[in-house]
């Protein structure tokens, strides 16, 4: 039965970055076997979509960075342990093993057998798919692959034994404080989740469930209680803000934040993404000191002057950043990357730098890439001429060139099953649809434009323990 009002969960509103853990836990144990996105049974298929989950060439890109440094180095490790932490479908773990095997042919070098790559992740149904991936089995059966249920703060490795550490959007689901100035105060932001009217509350098989019930699974603040839900519950969800002083003692690293927040503008939010900083404190104890790399993607904040505007420049355009976002169900925060830095840098990591996504997996294929996305923001003008959303826009456009198999980055075997904004395109294979793309209204100048302007809505963080 509908409710006839929304429906407060809490007396009082929760942090910020307790709500985010207890719902995004909640989410990745629910998921299992299960079909948040309405698609019909199809489980994870339908979740998120990133650069990693669907496109080969980040995959590429680190086996080739990696490879090349063994290819250099005076002394290889007997074990070359790499861990990916945060591992979706396990498509980047994938590419990334197929690449560096392909290396080993190449170069005719022995690391692939040397390889133990470590696939982490919290969540216990992600990894039991990830197993029986066919794109993962035969890697597996070669036995340089590890599975380890893991959180992100605590990873269980000996010190200083990782020669690699990789995560692609993790840091965004992970805990996230915001403080917000507001005249000569600090105020840290806190959410009271409310039940939308007419979110129908039922459990897995499908029987219906009084409200008191599901508040009193919400209070307990276990994401277990919430396991017996019907996953739709997660998206009936929305978040109210509220406002209260900040208790500086809860704060990790005040006097880094401190430094960074006397910089940002009043009102404007700024992400402290505890999470992350729990992870590179782990990183640094986990890598090799000096030849350990920790390379981390995610989008938000890339430099100092966005987080202190709260506003991104990624793209060539300047727009306002939403510091939170709720994704059918799940709760991502922006990255305030630039105090990640302050921090790592603090922790004694010798270099950290901050780039664009692109730019790495350029550098390392050795040929310019952008995103499809990237391209189409370059066209304003058709965005503004046709209807629908972005996406759409992009998939009419895409579909027909397409049909060519141009863009080998998109697919793995066969034509891509999704099309989307965040895959990756290089200009070779831009140049091979030119013809359709002028058809559709693309311009060679704006172009041109696209290639040459880094796109920093997703940027790549390079630490070296
Ligand atoms: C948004 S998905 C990204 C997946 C993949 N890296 C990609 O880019 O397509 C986040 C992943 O991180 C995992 N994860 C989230 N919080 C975690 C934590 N605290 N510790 C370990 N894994 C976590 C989730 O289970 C999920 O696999």
């Amino acid at each position: 039965m509908p409710l006839k009002h929304d429906l407060p969960l809490l007396k009082s509103p929760m942090p910020f970055g307790h709500y985010q853990k207890l719902i995004n836990r909640a989410y990745y144990r629910m998921k299992s076997g299960e079909d948040l996105f309405g698609a019909g049974g199809g489980g994870r298929k339908g979740d998120f979509v990133t650069m990693a989950s669907h496109d080969s060439r980040i995959g590429h890109a680190l086996a080739e960075e990696a490879h090349k440094s063994l290819r250099r180095a005076a002394k290889v490790p007997r074990r070359i342990r790499i861990c990916e932490l945060g591992v979706g479908n396990g498509n980047l773990a994938a590419t990334f093993l197929d690449r560096f095997k392909e290396l080993d042919n190449t170069h005719n070098t022995e690391f692939y057998k040397r390889l133990d790559y470590v696939l982490g992740d919290y969540s216990e149904a992600i990894l039991k798919d990830v197993r029986k991936s066919p794109q993962i089995e035969a890697h597996s059966n070669a036995g340089v692959t590890t599975f380890v249920n893991l959180s992100a703060d605590a990873m269980p490795f000996r010190n200083g034994s990782l020669f690699r550490m990789i995560s692609h959007e993790l840091w965004d689901d992970l805990g996230t404080e915001i403080l917000v100035k507001r005249g000569d105060k600090v105020k840290k932001v806190h959410m009271m989740p409310i039940l939308r009217t007419g979110t129908k509350i039922r459990d897995k098989n499908g029987v219906e469930v009084v409200p008191e019930e599901f508040k009193k699974d919400f209070r307990a603040n276990d994401p277990k209680k919430l396991e017996r839900y019907a996953p739709s519950v997660l998206k009936g969800l929305k978040m109210s803000p509220t406002e209260s002083d900040v208790a500086w003692e809860n704060i990790p690293y005040s006097n880094i934040v401190k430094k960074q927040l006397k910089g940002v503008k009043e009102g404007v939010f700024m992400m402290v993404n505890t999470g992350m900083i729990r992870n590179l404190e782990a990183a640094k104890r986990a890598l090799m000191p000096r030849r350990g790399i920790y390379h981390a993607f995610d989008y938000g904040y890339w430099s100092e002057d966005e987080v202190m505007n709260g506003i991104s420049r990624g793209g060539g355009r300047e727009t306002k950043v939403s510091p939170y976002k709720g994704f059918g169900g799940q709760v991502t925060s922006a990255v305030n990357l630039p105090l990640g830095k302050r921090i790592a840098e603090h922790l004694g990591f010798k270099r950290v730098a901050i780039g664009a996504e692109s730019e790495f997996v350029s550098k390392h294929l050795g040929e310019g890439v952008i995103s499809i996305g990237h391209l189409v923001r370059f066209h304003p003008e058709l965005l503004e001429e046709k209807t629908g959303t972005f996406e759409y826009l992009i998939k009419d456009m895409m579909m027909g060139i397409d049909t060519s198999g141009a863009f080998e980055g998109m697919k793995r075997k066969g034509k891509p099953k999704i099309i989307h904004p965040s895959f990756y395109v290089t200009r070779n294979e831009v140049d091979r649809v030119m013809g359709t793309l002028y058809g559709k209204g693309f311009k060679k100048e704006s172009i041109d434009s696209a290639f040459k302007v880094p796109d920093r809505r997703y940027v790549h963080m390079e630490l070296r323990a």
